[in-house]
């Protein structure tokens, strides 16, 4: 499938994303720098620093704060908007090639009759219109939008959370994985080239996601076996996988369905097998600065499951769900030679967790 765009088109994408590098790289470190002077010369206690209504007193009124957050805001709603566009005079073809049958290694299997959750249907992440399954596109404006959200730091095949894993996983052997919530199913490539024997499997909520990953798949050579399911109930045998893993998932459903997503994570592993979370730190990890500006997110960018999970207990939770030996693993834009943003060098979070050997 080419996702090539005209020049007319990548050119308007390109601007965007220009806005989006000036506020990350140019207007944001001087907000930083801004609060830093006057956290220091009014020796602003670190609890009052944490303080999200006091902060927002504070650096919510500098102009420059404003101004970079309005961009934020407009150019994620221009980016949507412009790869939708562009990909409108692309539609038919596009459309037909995702339902075209091809023959190739791996499988889809879509439930026409599972019930989406309110919480993913309603919700227009990352203000992606549409959220992500009503657009028969979803799954190739997602991933355009995503690589300029990121500003191509991450480059244009989005290895980097499969390469995190990988460090984290720390060469175990793996015969069967399960990737929940894969989305466009790209970031498990790492994973598929590191374990080329396992049988690989993704799950997720979108048809259209899926139909997407799939496709992207057979034409990239690889063999996965995709399925539309709800993390929170999977349908799937208990004791099945040696490695489930998710990345970016869990900030993106309610807290009540993290729990249930953990309880079947473990009930799908093998006794002795391993779980591991990948997403961004939570705000107590970070700097006060850094957690007041991602949580912005939670209220402005489609994100309101964010907050919720980036201020969850995650070793406690995971502890509650029966897992073992739980524990962080903290992988840096540096390991992954890749550029840090305004929040300095980017870094993901792995949790891991085991399944006891004498759980069933
Ligand atoms: C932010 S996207 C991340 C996609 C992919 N993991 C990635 O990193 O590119 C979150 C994904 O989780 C899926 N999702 C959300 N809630 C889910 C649930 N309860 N069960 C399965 N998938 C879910 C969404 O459809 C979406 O594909």
């Amino acid at each position: 499938m080419d996702l090539t765009l005209s020049r007319y088109h990548q050119a308007r994408l390109d601007l965007v994303s220009g806005i989006k590098a000036l506020v990350g790289y140019q207007i944001s470190p001087k907000v930083r720098a801004r609060y830093e002077k006057w956290a220091a010369d009014n020796a602003v206690p670190e609890a009052k620093l944490r303080d999200r209504a006091f902060l927002g007193g504070q650096v919510g009124r500098d102009p420059l704060y404003q101004a970079s957050r309005g961009l934020q805001r407009i150019t994620q709603e221009m980016m949507w908007r412009e790869v939708a566009a562009a990909l409108e005079a692309q539609r038919r073809e596009l459309e037909s090639d995702l339902d075209r049958v091809v023959s190739g290694n791996g499988s889809l299997t879509l439930d026409p009759s599972l019930k989406l959750p309110a919480y993913f249907t309603e919700t227009e992440f990352h203000l992606q219109p549409g959220g992500l399954w009503r657009d028969p596109l979803t799954g190739p404006i997602y991933e355009i939008g995503v690589q300029h959200f990121n500003l191509h730091r991450f480059g244009k095949s989005g290895a980097e959370m499969g390469l995190a894993l990988l460090q984290a996983v720390a060469g175990r052997p793996v015969t069967r994985f399960l990737e929940l919530g894969c989305g466009p199913g790209y970031k498990m490539y790492p994973v598929l080239d590191a374990y080329p024997q396992a049988e690989a499997n993704g799950i997720d909520l979108s048809a259209a996601l899926l139909k997407y990953a799939h496709r992207r798949a057979l034409d990239h050579g690889k063999t996965v076996h995709y399925r539309q399911m709800n993390a929170e109930a999977l349908d799937l045998p208990a004791n099945r996988f040696d490695l489930v893993y998710n990345m970016i998932l869990l900030h993106e459903v309610p807290v009540a369905a993290t729990r249930r997503i953990l309880r079947e994570a473990l009930r799908v592993l093998e006794p002795g097998g391993l779980y591991a979370d990948l997403d961004l730190p939570a705000y107590r990890d970070l700097d006060p600065f850094t957690a007041f500006m991602m949580d912005w997110d939670t209220d402005n960018n489609g994100e309101p499951f964010w907050r919720g999970y980036h201020e969850l207990d995650m070793k406690q939770e995971m502890i509650d769900a029966g897992f073992t030996d739980v524990r962080f693993v903290q992988v840096t834009s540096d390991a992954l030679k890749n550029q840090g943003n305004y929040q300095g060098k980017w870094s993901y979070r792995v949790v891991l967790g085991t399944k006891p050997r004498a759980a069933s």
